[in-house]
């Protein structure tokens, strides 16, 4: 899905960067709160971090995660959790009033998520879709796209049966990179037909 959403960003003109979380090397974090305190900004695991924190001078992150346990897997949330020095330690307020910490250098990229999961129904990302609302908010960013493939069990399948179906489903996700670096969003056409199922869900 990345690959396909990122050759249709490149196809508009854009750089792009696929990095695989699981061939990093990516501490979880402890929570003593030195890339706060005590070396504001770096944190003081010395692992990929570092170099992957820096990648957010870009203008948009696209988190992508298979869903586990109704969730973004371990690696991911290490991920998550290891953006913390890219925020400063105060605590200002939210246009809703909620609390928040600023943008230690004001810059924050906008946020995409990629997402697929074994079970049909969108209702399995419900958990995801709040909190990459929540991670957005947390972090001062805006969602700019979030794309969910239900049954996408079928996505690595090499079944000669399902290869026009899974071409389809490919090309819409590059013409989503596309129109997302084109016009700044996906369209609603677009849109609407990435969520259909790729097979009917008795099928699958
Ligand atoms: C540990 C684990 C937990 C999973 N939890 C869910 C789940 O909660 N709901 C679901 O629909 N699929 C779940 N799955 C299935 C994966 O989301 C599915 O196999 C997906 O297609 C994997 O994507 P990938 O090929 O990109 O890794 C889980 C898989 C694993 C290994």
């Amino acid at each position: 899905m990345v690959e396909n959403f990122l050759a249709g960003a490149e196809d508009a003109g854009a750089e792009t960067e696929n990095i695989i979380l699981a061939d990093r090397k990516i501490g979880h974090c402890t929570g003593c709160f030195a890339c706060w305190l005590k070396t504001p900004g770096k944190c003081i695991i010395k692992d990929d971090m570092e170099e992957l924190l820096e990648k957010f001078s870009a203008d948009i992150i696209v988190f992508a995660t298979p869903l586990y346990v109704d969730n973004v897997t371990g690696i991911m949330k290490d991920f998550m959790d290891r953006m913390i020095p890219r925020l400063e330690p105060y605590i200002g307020k939210d246009e809703n009033g909620e609390c928040k910490h600023p943008v230690r250098t004001g810059h924050m990229p906008g946020f995409i998520l990629i997402s697929n999961c074994g079970f049909t129904g969108i209702e399995h990302f419900q958990v995801l879709k709040l909190l990459i609302r929540r991670v957005a908010r947390n972090a001062g960013s805006k969602i700019l796209a979030e794309i969910y493939r239900d049954g996408g069990g079928i996505l690595a399948s090499s079944m000669l049966v399902l290869k026009p179906f899974l071409m389809h489903y490919r090309k819409l996700l590059r013409k989503a990179g596309y129109e997302l670096v084109t016009d700044g969003r996906i369209s609603e056409k677009t849109q609407s037909k990435l969520e259909k199922p790729i097979i009917p869900p008795e099928q699958y």
